[in-house]
Order: C-alpha cells, then sequence, then structure tokens
C-alpha cells in the first residue's frame, strides 16, 4: 500500500488535504473521511458510482480491460483448472491450499451440510408456490436461531465455523426449497461425492430409483459457481458488509445479501434473461426487442446486457459462453433461445446505441440457458447464484471482522424535504 501526495480541496474559504491511498493495482483512492469535520460539506454520489467502501484484498476487476481476479489469480485460471470448493477455500484464506489443507476443508464442508430437522417444520410452514428466492432469505436468516450459542464474532474459530457452515448448508437448503415447491420428499445430502455432484442428487434424486447425471452437469455448475463466487463490492456484498458493520450475526448478514440479490438489476436479471428470451421467441423478433431496448419510453432493458464495473466483455461471459455450448452438444439439446441468445447478442454488439454505452453481455446472458438445459427452474436461477456467491460473501464478512478500519456503515443524505415549519392542527388543514 503505498500513499501518494494529498490533494488540496478547496470549499467556500476553507482549504483541507486529503490523503490518496494507492492499492496494489487499481485506481486511487482520495480519502473523504475528514471532509465533513474540516469543510462542512458532505460528498454526494448516488450508487457508489466512484466511491470505495473498504479496503479488500479478495477480488481484483478492471472494467475497461474486462480483468477479473481472485486473490490476484486470472478467473480464466481458475475455471480452467480449480474448482468451486477450492476457490472458496482461496477467496477465504487468501492463498490457494496445499493438499492437505484441502482435504481437510472439503472433509469439514461435507460434515455440516446436514440441517436440523426442525428446519423442515419450518420450510413447510411456506404456502406451496412460495418463490425460493423468498424461502431462502426466510431459512438463512434462521440459521442464527440453530446456532446461537456459537455466535460470539469476537472468536476467530466461531466466525470459521459459522462461514462454513453457511457454505455447507446452502446448497442443502436450496435444494429443499425446490422439492418443496414441486412436493418432491427432501434429500438428505450424501457425504460420499463432491460439492457440485452432491446439490445436483440432493435436487433431482427420486427414492426410487438412482440418478444417472452426465457428468458435464456437475463439470458446467461448478464452472458456473466458480465464475459467480465473488466480484468484490456489489450490492448483495456491500449488503453483507453493511449489515456486518453494524455486529450482526454472519446468517444474518448472508439473508441480507440475498434479499439484494434478488432483484432483478442484479442477481435475479439470469431468470429475467430468460423470460425475456422467451418473449422474444423467435430469432426474427430481435430487431424489434433491440429497438424496444432503446426506446427509453418503453422502459424495456436488455436483460443480461450492461454493468456498473465492465465497460467491455464481461470475462465470465465469455468462459460461460463457451460452455454453453458444450454443455448443450452434450446434452443433446437443441435450444431454439440460444439460437435467440445468439442472434441478439450479435445484433447488440453492432448496434450504435450499445457500443457508444459500452453494453455487453454480462454473466447471466448465457448462465440462464445452462441452467435450463440441466433442468433446473427459471424460479432457482438466482438461487443457483446465492449458492455460489455464499462463498464470496461468508469471505468478505470475515475479512471485514479483522478490519481495523471498521465502522458501522452509516451513509449521510443530501436533504431536500420540507423547511422547519410549525405543526397545523388538523382542524385548521
Ligand atoms: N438495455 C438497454 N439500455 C441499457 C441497458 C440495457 N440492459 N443497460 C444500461 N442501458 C443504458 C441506460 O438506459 C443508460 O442510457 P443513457 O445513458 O442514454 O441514459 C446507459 O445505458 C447507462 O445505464 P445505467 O443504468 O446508468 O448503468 P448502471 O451502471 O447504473 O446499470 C445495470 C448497470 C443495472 C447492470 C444495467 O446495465 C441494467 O439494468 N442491465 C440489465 C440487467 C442486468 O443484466 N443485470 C445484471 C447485472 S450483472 C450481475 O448482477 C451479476
Amino acid at each position: 500500500m503505498t500513499e501518494n501526495k494529498p490533494v488540496i480541496l478547496t470549499a467556500d474559504d476553507k482549504s483541507v488535504e486529503l490523503a490518496i491511498h494507492s492499492g496494489t493495482i487499481g485506481p486511487s483512492c482520495v480519502d473523504i473521511s475528514k471532509l465533513y469535520k474540516e469543510t462542512g460539506h458532505f460528498t454526494y454520489d448516488p450508487g457508489f458510482m466512484s466511491t470505495a467502501s473498504c479496503r479488500s484484498a479478495i477480488t481484483y476487476i478492471d472494467g475497461d480491460a474486462g480483468v477479473l481476479m481472485y486473490r490476484g489469480y486470472p478467473i480464466e485460471q481458475l475455471a480452467k483448472h480449480s474448482n468451486f470448493l477450492e476457490v472458496s477455500y482461496l477467496l477465504m484464506n487468501g492463498e490457494l491450499p496445499s493438499a492437505n489443507q484441502y482435504s481437510t476443508f472439503e472433509h469439514e464442508v461435507t460434515h455440516h451440510t446436514m440441517m436440523h430437522e426442525a428446519f423442515r417444520t419450518f420450510l413447510y410452514g411456506f404456502r406451496h408456490d412460495a418463490h425460493p428466492m423468498a424461502m431462502m432469505t426466510g431459512m438463512l436468516g434462521s440459521l442464527a436461531a440453530f446456532y446461537h450459542g456459537d455466535l460470539d464474532l469476537e472468536d476467530p474459530e466461531q466466525r470459521r465455523l459459522a462461514a462454513i457452515r453457511l457454505l455447507a448448508k446452502v446448497p442443502t437448503i436450496a435444494a429443499a426449497c425446490h422439492r418443496y415447491s414441486i412436493g418432491w420428499p427432501i434429500r438428505y445430502p450424501r457425504n460420499n461425492i463432491e460439492y457440485v455432484d452432491r446439490f445436483l442428487h440432493m435436487m433431482f434424486e427420486v427414492p426410487s430409483e438412482p440418478l444417472m447425471l452426465s457428468p458435464v452437469a456437475a463439470k458446467a455448475l461448478d464452472l458456473l459457481f466458480i465464475l459467480h463466487a465473488d466480484h468484490e463490492q456489489n450490492a448483495s456484498t456491500s449488503t453483507v458488509r453493511l449489515v456486518g458493520s453494524t455486529g450482526a450475526n454472519p446468517y444474518a448478514c448472508v439473508a441480507a445479501g440475498v434479499a439484494a440479490l434478488w432483484g432483478p438489476a442484479h442477481g435475479g436479471a439470469n431468470e429475467a434473461v430468460l423470460q425475456m428470451l422467451n418473449e422474444i421467441g423467435r430469432p426474427e423478433n430481435v430487431g424489434s426487442a433491440i429497438d424496444k431496448a432503446k426506446d427509453k419510453n418503453s422502459g424495456f432493458r436488455l436483460m443480461g446486457f450492461g454493468h456498473r464495473v465492465y465497460k467491455n466483455f464481461d470475462p465470465r461471459a465469455k468462459i460461460i459462453r463457451e460452455m454453453c455450448h458444450q454443455v448443450l452438444a452434450e446434452l443433446g439439446v437443441n435450444d431454439p433461445l440460444l439460437e435467440v441468445a445468439m442472434r441478439l447478442e450479435e445484433a447488440a454488439l453492432k448496434d450504435e446505441y450499445f457500443i457508444a454505452r459500452k453494453l455487453y453481455p454480462n454473466v447471466d446472458f448465457y448462465s440462464g440457458i445452462i441452467y435450463k438445459a440441466l433442468n433446473i427452474p427459471a424460479e432457482m436461477f438466482t438461487v443457483m447464484f446465492a449458492i455460489a456467491r455464499t462463498a464470496g460473501w461468508v469471505s468478505h464478512w470475515l475479512e471485514q471482522q479483522n478490519d481495523p478500519e471498521n465502522k458501522i456503515g452509516r451513509p449521510r443524505q443530501l436533504y431536500t424535504g420540507a423547511a422547519a415549519r410549525d405543526y397545523t392542527p388538523i382542524a385548521g388543514r
């Protein structure tokens, strides 16, 4: 971490020296923490377009160059050589595990996958047609009630254990939500298979016959989990950190992260992409969909296009695009929606509106097509994202707990309401 020459900011007749902090790579940051005290001004930055909320050593993104790295490792290398559990270890601990560290971690995660039986009663309280993201938010928040005795946040071992429990139990809970919604009996996690395979079994195995899975299914899902595992201070991770800054327990923090992820501008986009492709229906309708997306009065945006940070191809979209073709070929799926997706991508990438605004396909553009090919229902798409992002959420929460600069997150505002006025009794209004 290098410190540079400060900038001098003059507001009214007061000048203040603001330190500039530089990270390892990426833009430096002007430290405005004493601006209000020294000048009486706040900064105004809706959507945090220029605001760094913390120091973090987990993930680096260069949106203009289309670069994504976890702990310094390029996403392309991790996608090619690693697996989701190893990536989770890396995100949580900062280094790739040795063989021994990996097998201990895998053993630990595997042996925390069970849910308390009382969870079933809780699950069965939902309406049969509840959206799985609604169930996930409630179920994850309730975890704190089951581990109340292990919530001493001052104890690093209890913090680590909570992170492992979340990573281990989220797939079990997700699969249970799905099975409940379709009236299937809940499947318990099997310890003799790996993380992603175990999840697929919990989703699809029926008591009456063994599940025959193509190896490409687990391979594709593992890749999707790696690509979705973390994305620095995105909306849901920032939510986890904001809740975490109050000293709330990690289960509450992650439940809040799930709620933030649900929105269509964030993780809900993968479900919205599939709905959009279905609505477009045929390749010949792509042109009118593009025109509608460009018309500001239509209220329609191309789902799966654009990103707050990437103003270039989302590197994850490039990797997924390739896997999407592989999955469809190996599973023998001939999905007309892929043709629509290809035409849409081609048309948007050539269109001046999208070029000028640097709107490229994002990670969610292809993930929905893969999930669909794996028979994962559309309402579960954002849940899939939540399973993967749990690795990132717990890593950020763990990092925050050790951050000496951690303070309760409390933004200020530009007040635009009424100035002081006197109360009028109701008879006089
Ligand atoms: N379709 C059409 N126009 C778009 C789109 C889109 N998908 N995305 C942005 N634009 C336009 C905006 O209308 C705006 O145009 P203007 O400058 O003429 O007013 C310009 O591009 C900039 O858009 P903003 O909304 O200011 O960009 P922001 O960074 O705030 O939004 C976001 C990023 C939310 C991802 C946006 O691109 C979007 O809504 N995309 C569709 C939803 C989506 O795919 N979300 C998933 C994001 S990835 C993830 O969470 C994993």
